[in-house]
């Protein structure tokens, strides 16, 4: 369930990110300010990320799509990664990334992304 964006009471610490199912259930989640997105929606239980390798870049199965909105505050992705999601099971998008490479910043509080309807 979406509460809307998240206070600013610990924002020092915890934020929150929404991820949205391939059937278009959201679910917000906490993140930390450091922690990839990956991590924070592992930590959560969120299914959809396998998220095989652990996050050291090398199994794309922590693909997810980066909502319209939120594309021009992320960060560009590398090469390796750009590698990475030549290979992932779900159509690669212009929107795609590998949520294991994306950090949390304050500047994604309330972050959107959407899964992918597989990861294999
Ligand atoms: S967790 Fe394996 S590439 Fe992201």
């Amino acid at each position: 369930m979406v509460h809307g964006s998240a206070g600013h009471k610990n924002a020092a610490v915890t934020l929150s990110i929404v991820i949205e199912d391939s059937n278009g259930r959201r679910r917000e989640v906490p993140a930390r300010i450091g922690q990839s997105l990956m991590k924070a929606a592992v930590a959560a239980g969120v299914e959809g990320i396998a998220a095989d390798c652990g996050g050291s870049l090398s199994c794309a199965t922590c693909h997810v799509y980066v909502a319209d909105a939120w594309w021009p505050r992320l960060t560009a992705a590398g090469a390796d990664e750009l590698h990475m999601l030549e290979l992932t099971a779900a159509e690669r998008r212009a929107t795609s990334r590998l949520s294991c490479q994306i950090v949390i910043d304050d500047s994604l509080n309330g972050l959107l992304v959407h899964l992918p309807t597989t990861q294999y």
